[in-house]
């Protein structure tokens, strides 16, 4: 593999001088990170996929990002209208293709209205700054997205820290420091576990907390036709806003937030990302509305997409890996170290198989892992190569000594000897033979 430590030298700019402050942090990362952690290499890229190779890291788990329909809409709109005015959000008004959008968007999330924005980083980040101040106790789930942690930063608020799906510590909480803002993920995109909302939800309406639920994850892979899990689990009159990424399931650049007619019209005046950064291109517009029509109604990529999460969970989990309570389409391998992952990385890579490695910041140190995000054009014979590959690698990784394989075995532990035995035997209904 390449060494990329050549790659720093103040020389890079041009020969303008750098102070030490910042040539000292440059340098900490190329000599902490680069050299000692990863051994010259890098831990994000590893060998250039071959043509046959499965990928695994894209969030387009409906397999829509190349839909003709999709794309025919973005070209037409593009030659039609090129990249339109350039300006933020504040300035639309009147009967402009974003903000009919924003309305069909909502009503199909049954929400009153909607905030279309440029990304689900700007939707998080931009909402949290509008809702909440120095004064205002933020609970927050320990594993809720970066960008939800960023907007507490922007807002000046306190973040008060929430164990992961763990209602009764929230409860806990809130009792302690008062009415606040909670703030969730639907379903957690490090390792795919399903926020425990009902629970939630029934403690911020007994406290009189505001629910944010972001669901990135869950937009257009759950509920009847892709609504959402707040819409499935009929919690509508429990959330006071949604936000999601439409770079996930709908497979284009852009973030949303559901909230009340009054509260779309004060965002726009209060929120930096929507005054102070320019808004989406027409033909965005375009493909997310093409997108939202095949969203709704093909839903038989949604039963595929769960048919086949399902199928890797189990022979996954069958094999020893712990997945750390997935229940979704995001399915991770969490092999510990970076040294770790880079060598399950690299072993996966040699079968084919390309994920997404996840470590710090995105992941605590120590456990970083190989994210696969599952799309419902997989194939049993794909599902069936990966489930190879994953069997094959297990001593070469050295599965058995993960600090997550040591957790899923004391997991074990606690329970009685003949649970323990039975979960262990295998189970037709939880493999599917495939393998
Ligand atoms: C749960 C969650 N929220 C928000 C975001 C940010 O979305 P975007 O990539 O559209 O900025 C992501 C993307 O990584 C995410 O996984």
């Amino acid at each position: 593999m390449a060494s990329i430590t050549a790659a720093w030298s103040p020389v890079h700019f041009h020969g303008a001088k750098i102070p030490g402050f910042l040539a000292s942090r440059i340098e900490r990362y190329y000599r902490e990170r680069v050299k000692k952690t990863w051994g010259g290499g890098h831990i994000m890229r590893g060998r250039t996929p071959p043509a046959d190779a499965l990928h695994l890291s894209s969030n387009d788990y409906l397999s829509i990002a190349r839909h003709p329909k999709i794309i025919s809409a973005m070209a037409d709109s593009v030659h039609q209208n090129g990249n339109g005015a350039l300006m933020s959000g504040i300035f639309l008004h009147g009967a402009c293709p974003q903000l009919q959008l924003e309305d069909r968007l909502a009503s199909f999330m049954h929400a009153e209205s909607g905030i279309l924005c440029q990304s689900g980083w700007c939707a998080n980040t931009g909402l949290i700054q509008t809702i909440a101040n120095e004064q205002t106790p933020v609970y927050v789930d320990i594993l809720a997205h970066n960008s939800l942690w960023e907007g507490i930063r922007s807002a000046g608020a306190k973040p008060i820290t929430v164990f992961h799906n763990d209602p009764e510590h929230l409860e806990r909480q809130v009792l302690r420091y008062g009415p606040g803002i909670v703030l969730v993920d639907s379903v957690y995109s490090t390792n795919g576990s399903i926020c425990p909302l009902p629970e939630i939800a029934e403690i911020c309406h007994a406290e009189g907390c505001v629910l944010v639920v972001d669901e990135s994850h869950s937009l257009g892979t759950h509920g009847p036709h892709g609504e959402g899990l707040v819409v499935a689990l009929g919690l509508l009159d429990r959330v006071h806003f949604r936000t999601a990424s439409l770079a996930k399931a709908f497979a284009g650049r852009a973030g949303f937030i559901t909230c009340s007619r009054q509260f779309n019209e004060y965002f726009k005046f209060e929120s930096n990302p929507a005054i102070f950064s320019s808004t989406l291109l027409p033909h965005e517009v375009a493909g997310l509305d093409a997108t939202l029509e095949v969203i709704r109604h093909e839903d038989w990529r949604r039963e595929q997409l769960h048919a086949n999460a399902e199928i890797l969970r189990n022979n996954l989990e069958e094999l020893g890996y712990n997945l750390n309570d997935s229940q979704s389409q995001i399915i991770s391998l969490e092999a510990g170290t970076e040294q770790q992952t880079i060598v399950l990385r690299d072993a996966l890579e040699a079968r084919g198989i390309f994920g997404s490695v996840f470590c710090a910041p995105a992941t605590p140190k120590n456990r970083s892992l190989m994210r696969f995000s599952i799309n419902s054009a997989l194939t049993g014979m794909d599902l069936a190569r990966i489930i190879r590959a994953c069997r094959e690698i297990r001593k070469e990784v050295r599965l058995d000594d993960w600090p997550s394989s040591r957790r899923k075995r004391q997991r074990f532990d606690h329970l009685p000897i003949k649970a323990a035995d039975e979960y262990n035997k295998p189970n037709p209904s939880r493999a599917v033979a495939i393998v």
